[in-house]
């Protein structure tokens, strides 16, 4: 489902702000993998997603989805197919509208812009049925203006958006670290329950060893712009956060600088 082969990345070249953000990235995802994505601060992990997203062009290298080279195509025409969700609650939805009328906007993602047409009452029940199974109540809120909502509704609201219409690659960057631990939880199961009900293939970043191992098939980790942990399967349902933070000082010759993670 994505082939990512040999990219390279260096923002600000020839300044003394130079910096090689990704340095030589192959990955390649199966349909339904679902990649957790470790690393310390600056690793590397927000720029792949960004070059997968297509933000900024790459300076080397080919990025495949779904046996498409993308590797030239804009944001604007890979986000059809591609489903995002960042660290903070305020993007992603839109403040000044309904819970329903975002929905009703992400379900006409991809399509061409004409006259937003009034939500339907099979359409108003399909975001009924699917904002019950987060458990949140907002299935009864459907006309509230989504800026009343709290940071993890919000967070959920836009993961419901982000796979209304089932896209290629689902990107999540921290979507939960945010917030609190409780609610946290919540939204990392509704991505769980998600992920697992339309087989989505998924790169999920994370600061927190423990999620990273409980959640996915695969999990990897990054360092100076490289993968430099690539665990799946039963070997990655036998990891402790222990494992992993021996792994990454053994193989980056640093201690893991990361608070949030132990603590975690
Ligand atoms: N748009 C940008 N312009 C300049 N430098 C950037 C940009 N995006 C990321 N970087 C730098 O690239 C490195 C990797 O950043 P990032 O991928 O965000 O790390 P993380 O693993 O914490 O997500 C960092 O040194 C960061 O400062
Ligand atoms: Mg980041």
């Amino acid at each position: 489902m994505l082939e990512v082969k040999g990219i390279y990345k260096t923002f600000n070249p020839g300044t003394v702000n130079e910096k090689h953000a990704l340095n030589g990235v192959d990955l390649t995802m199966e349909d339904g993998d679902f990649i957790t994505v470790i690393g310390g601060n600056g690793a590397g992990k927000s720029t792949l997603m960004n070059a997968i997203a297509g933000v900024w062009p790459i300076d080397e290298g080919t990025i495949l989805i779904d046996g498409a080279n993308v590797t030239h195509l804009s944001e604007h025409k890979r986000a059809a197919f591609i489903g995002r969700v960042f660290q903070d609650p305020m993007m992603g939805t839109a403040a000044t509208m309904g819970i329903e009328e975002n929905l009703a906007l992400a379900k006409r993602r991809g399509k061409r812009r004409t006259l937003m047409p009034g939500i339907k009452r099979a359409e108003r029940e399909e975001y009924r049925e699917l904002l019950k199974t987060l458990g949140l109540g907002l299935e009864n809120r459907l006309t509230s203006k989504v800026g009343l909502l709290s940071g993890g509704q919000r967070q959920a609201l836009t993961l419901l958006m982000a796979t209304l219409i089932k896209p290629k690659l689902l990107l999540l960057d921290e979507h939960t670290a945010a917030l609190d631990p409780k609610t946290a939880a919540k939204v990392l199961s509704a991505t769980d329950r998600i992920v697992g009900k339309d087989h989505l293939t998924t790169l999920m970043i994370t600061h927190n060893m423990r999620d990273a191992i409980v959640h996915g098939n695969r999990l990897i980790m990054m360092h100076d712009g490289r993968i430099i942990l690539d665990i799946r399967g039963a070997e990655k349902q036998k990891l402790t956060v222990e494992d992993l933070m021996h792994e990454f000082e053994k193989i980056s010759g640093e201690a893991f600088a990361s608070d949030k993670a132990l603590l975690g």
